[in-house]
């Protein structure tokens, strides 16, 4: 899987081998389909929506009130930098909300 910008980032995935030297105890979940402002993009069952967007290639999930960029910054639920669209409900947070097939995440890439 590439990235928007064209660079692969599927080894970023946790249980992927590239070396033998990965974690031989994770396995990844059954491949899905979710969807990034309407693009169908990779997920597995049982990944965060921030894993799965960081390993489609996605770094800014919104704009703060300022214009700035804004993704992941805890990554535990406490700050709330990742918020991100889910089916056209309330903001959710990404690091802590688990991927589903056929879900809608709408971001403010860029
Ligand atoms: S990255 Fe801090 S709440 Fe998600």
């Amino acid at each position: 899987m590439n990235s928007p910008n064209g660079v692969s980032m599927d080894n970023l995935r946790v249980g992927k081998k590239q070396d033998g030297r990965a974690c031989k105890s994770v396995e990844l979940g059954k491949e899905i389909i979710f969807y990034v402002n309407g693009k169908p993009t990779q997920a597995y069952q049982g990944e965060t929506i921030h894993a799965a967007l960081i390993c489609a290639g996605y770094r800014q999930f919104r704009k703060s009130k300022t214009n700035q960029p804004r993704g992941v910054f805890c990554g535990m639920g406490v700050c709330y930098e990742c918020l991100v669209t889910i089916d056209n409900g309330p903001q959710r947070q990404a690091c802590v909300t688990l991927v589903e097939e056929g879900m809608e995440v709408q971001i403010d890439a860029g």
